[in-house]
């Protein structure tokens, strides 16, 4: 099928290479210029595993385009998946400003039929003021459909989690845009993944009740984290003991310095925002933010009591990202923790595999903070060590080298990479989060 993706993010552009991988004809249209022009180069403005690959595979089959010309992405196909940016306002709810631009200027591009699927995450009943924004736009009288289809991926395994998804969730009207969507899917349903067909509205909450839900469980869990460290108990083997249980499941149950990115907060706000304009007062999710707001003030207390005060303490940061294996730091708590140091008088030694260039953007390099190329070269001479992000590759570091290297063997770990026993026995003073 031919299909046209709207925003070449981190949804849009797996979104688009997946199809085409899948054998369909995909142009994605993005209309910042400097990143169209690296995708015709085959190289992707972020980092993403396997996504590189896939672009350069689509281009060299013919099948994967690019372009910042919304006109021409009109023109191209049937189906428009909409995968624009959906932000947070400054009262929390979701800033739809990118959708409504794209809904507007589809609608006046338009020459014939169209489905126009909403992939950004948006709130409940979002398609209405979709619906709404075509007809007034459009020229004459054209019949269209709108349609939701949340999209699950996380950054880090996204292209894994697009191809092999738990299930498809399509919200629809009409049984055109059903059929569509049914058949652009069918690669999946074959294979036996779950497709759930709703109505627009649910499909809609069903993708902000799943975010919140998750941002729930790691919030719940930081809790149980902090009676662990009053108890003597350990916070790792709780989430072991009740991660078997399959009503509950292990995964979401990592405590540490709390839930970042560009979804969660910003989709936990939103949910609350809408239900509030709905008459409801979620205040579950009220205290589950503000949980999550108060994990880096504890884990920055650690760093304090550990190291009485900071002024001019030589501090090393491993991992910026807000999760493994992506570049991507918005929201990441290192920026507040990195924020407090500097404040504080620290001399900051970042590392991170990805995401240093990102960061730098916020806090360019000086006398106080520098960034490394190498985990090692960040702890030299350190007084301590943080850690803010669990990259594989810090669990496998050489602990002997570490503890050479660095003026005091004093670890704070926010992502509680390692074993506090065998932490102890290597030598080192080390704190985490919710463990003995
Ligand atoms: N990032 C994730 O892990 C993830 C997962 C699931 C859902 N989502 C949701 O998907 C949506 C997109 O997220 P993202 O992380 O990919 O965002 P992003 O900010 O990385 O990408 C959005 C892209 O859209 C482009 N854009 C904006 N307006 C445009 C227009 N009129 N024409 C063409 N391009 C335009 C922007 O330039 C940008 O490149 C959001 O609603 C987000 O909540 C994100």
């Amino acid at each position: 099928m031919r299909i046209t993706v709207v925003g070449a993010g981190y949804v849009g552009l797996v979104t688009g290479a997946c199809f085409s991988h899948l054998g369909n004809e995909v142009l994605v249209v993005e209309k910042v210029k400097e990143k169209v022009d690296l995708l015709k180069e085959g190289k992707s403005p972020f980092y993403e595993p396997g996504l590189e690959e896939l672009i350069r595979e689509g281009i060299k089959r013919g099948t994967l385009y690019f372009t910042t010309d919304l006109g021409e992405g009109v023109k191209f196909s049937e189906v428009i998946f909409i995968c624009v940016g959906t932000p947070s306002l400054p009262d929390g709810s979701a800033d739809l400003s990118q959708v409504e631009e794209v809904a507007r200027l589809t609608a006046k591009e338009m020459d014939s039929y169209r489905l126009i699927v909403e992939k950004s995450t948006v709130p409940v009943n979002t398609h209405q003021l979709v619906k709404k924004t075509v007809q007034r736009y459009l020229k004459k009288s054209i019949p269209f459909d709108v349609a939701s289809n949340p999209e699950f991926l996380r950054e880090g395994s996204a292209v894994k989690d697009f191809l092999e998804p738990d299930r498809i969730v399509v919200g629809v009207e009409s049984e055109k845009a059903k059929r569509i969507l049914e058949e652009i899917y069918r690669p999946f349903t074959e294979k036996g993944v779950p497709l759930l067909i709703t109505d627009p509205a649910t499909a809609e909450l069903i993708k902000h009740a799943s975010n919140s839900f998750l941002a729930m469980k790691i919030s719940f869990i930081n809790m149980v984290a902090d009676l662990c460290e009053k108890t003597g108990a350990d916070v790792k083997l709780v989430a072991e003991g009740m991660g078997y249980d399959k009503r509950i499941g292990r995964e979401f149950l990592n405590a540490g310095i709390g839930y970042g990115g560009s979804c969660f907060p910003k989709d936990v706000k939103a949910f609350i925002r809408i239900a509030e304009e709905y008459g409801v007062d979620f205040s579950l999710l009220k205290e589950v933010e503000r949980i999550n707001r108060r994990r880096v003030e504890r884990f920055l207390d650690k760093v304090r009591s550990a190291l009485w005060t900071l002024k001019d303490k030589k501090v090393a940061v491993w991992g910026l990202s807000f999760k493994p294996n992506t570049d991507d730091i918005r929201e990441a708590p290192s920026i507040k923790v990195v924020e407090a140091l500097l404040k504080e008088g620290a001399f900051v030694r970042a590392y991170d595999p990805k995401a240093a260039g990102n960061f730098r953007r916020i806090f360019p390099e000086g006398e106080r903070i520098r960034y490394v190329p190498d985990k090692y070269e960040a702890v030299k001479g350190a007084e301590a060590l943080l850690i803010l992000t669990e990259w594989g590759e810090f669990a496998e570091a050489d602990l002997g080298k570490v503890k050479e290297l660095m003026e005091l063997p004093i670890v704070i770990d926010g992502r509680n990479v390692f074993d506090p026993e065998d932490m102890r026995r290597r030598g080192f003073e080390y704190y985490s989060m919710g463990r003995p």
